[in-house]
């Protein structure tokens, strides 16, 4: 189970932003994932749809010990993804936790009695990740965040002021390593509400780059509208706004980073040698992935696609998962019937009639020898050619008009072109 705290001791940086979308994508990955509000201010708790009434069971609780983990969650509108929310009251844990005995590792502890009990119950961590939102302080309540997680992402909005502060935060991560959490790592710096417009964003992005080398995201994350309005409909960006660039760009950090950051729900590869060592004689894995590439021009930017990996096929069993897949398909979205098995054609064949692998065959485009027309022509090259043994072979096209088709065509009233191959007057094949 991987414990990250997001944190920043100032606000407005996205570390709420992050916490949300970020769960939200891991779990639309396909992993387990509980998202901790540790803020007084109960923003993620409000962004995911939850505002507690006072004495619902929240983090508050838990860090008072009045309630276990276990009972502090709830589930979101994502499946895969649970909320242990906060509420105000939260405020004024600080005071009175001020004198309780190893007050900054309740948290922890929390955290541990709850793995241990699902470990010792099923055999498995309760959870895959569990990701922290801070409050924007250094105050007791991030300090516990801090010891109870194995890493930490630290968001940085590409401003100005986006280093001034950075040293303190530096230093309390380092002084909660000596003390308390030996093990805590730096999982990345993600720099947050990236305006692509502006000079001074791609400076501070640059300066933040030079000040932790290696570390920093791979991609920033832009000032996208869509990301702001989706806390007021209680929803991650995926369900508000799937298609925009907020939802790309929280879905890259949860998939890649330098190094291995996070890595793809399954290994493909992995699964792939365990079936074979198991002795399985076909694989198919058919997945609805999301796109997280740069959009190119000659791409259209869908946000998901069908990935199929395969393994241990022969030719039979690649046509028939292709042809099922296309036949179920066309069902789906379109009502036609195509019954497989679709009619094959090898590839020799199809070179010999029609020139090319793909042939498009609602058209009659199959070639015709037409040797001794060309032989009888005045056309030096095809008569060479011909002498030498070889054949002449043409695409049948339309003739016997003394005006040329788009003239035809262009004409007023004319008939369109596939009117006019479909009319009496169609275009006979020259053979
Ligand atoms: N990439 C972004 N683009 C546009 N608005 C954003 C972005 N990230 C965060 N915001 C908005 O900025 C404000 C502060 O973000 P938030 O995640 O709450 O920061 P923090 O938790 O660090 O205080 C919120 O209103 C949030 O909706
Ligand atoms: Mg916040």
């Amino acid at each position: 189970m991987r414990r990250i705290a997001i944190i920043n001791q100032k606000g407005g940086v996205g570390k709420t932003t992050t916490a949300a979308n970020l769960g939200s994508a891991l779990a639309r990955l396909g992993r387990r994932v509980v998202l901790l509000d540790l803020d007084p201010q109960a923003n993620l708790s409000l962004h995911l749809g939850t505002n507690l009434a006072s004495g619902e069971p929240s983090t508050y609780d838990l860090l008072l010990g009045r309630e276990t983990l276990a009972d502090c969650l709830r589930d979101t509108t994502t499946a895969g993804l649970q909320l242990l929310p906060a509420h105000i009251d939260l405020s004024g844990a600080e005071l009175e936790l001020a004198s309780a005995f190893g007050r900054e590792i309740l948290l922890r502890e929390a955290l541990d009695t709850w793995e241990s009990a699902s470990q010792e119950a099923h055999g498995e961590a309760p959870a895959d990740y569990v990701i922290l939102d801070c409050p924007p302080s250094l105050s007791l309540l991030s300090v516990n965040g801090l010891a109870a997680a194995h890493e930490v992402i630290v968001t940085l909005q590409t401003e100005f002021f986006a280093l001034q502060g950075i040293s303190k935060l530096v230093e309390v991560i380092q002084l909660i390593r000596r003390r308390i959490n030996p093990a805590l790592t730096v999982a990345g710096i993600l720099p947050t509400l990236y305006d692509t417009r502006l000079r001074l964003a791609r400076e501070v992005l640059a300066e933040i780059r030079r000040y932790f080398p290696g570390q920093v995201f791979s991609r920033p994350i832009r000032t996208n509208v869509k990301l702001a309005e989706a806390p007021s409909h209680g929803v991650s960006i995926f369900e508000y706004a799937p298609n925009s660039s907020g939802a790309r760009d929280y879905l890259v950090p949860s998939r890649v980073h330098p190094g291995s950051f996070y890595a793809l729900p399954q290994s493909p590869q992995q699964l792939k040698q365990l079936l074979m060592v198991a002795g399985f004689e076909k694989y198919f894995q058919i997945a609805r992935c999301f796109r997280d590439e740069d959009l190119r021009a000659d791409r259209q930017p869908e946000f998901t696609q069908i990935d199929i990996e395969t393994s241990f096929l022969n030719r039979d069993s690649f046509f028939g998962l292709m042809e099922g897949l296309m036949a179920a398909i066309w069902k789906e979205t379109l009502g036609i019937d195509l019954s497989p098995p679709f009619e094959r054609v090898p590839y020799s064949e199809a070179i010999e009639r029609y020139g090319t692998d793909r042939p498009d065959r609602r058209f009659g485009m199959e070639l015709a020898t037409i040797s001794d027309i060309a032989e009888a022509s005045g056309f030096k090259v095809f008569k060479g050619a011909i002498e030498k043994g070889g054949v002449a072979r043409a695409i049948a096209g339309c003739s016997g008009s003394p005006i040329s088709r788009s003239r035809l065509c262009r004409a007023p009233g004319a008939p369109s072109p596939a009117a006019h191959n479909a009319g009496p007057n169609r275009c006979k094949p020259l053979v």
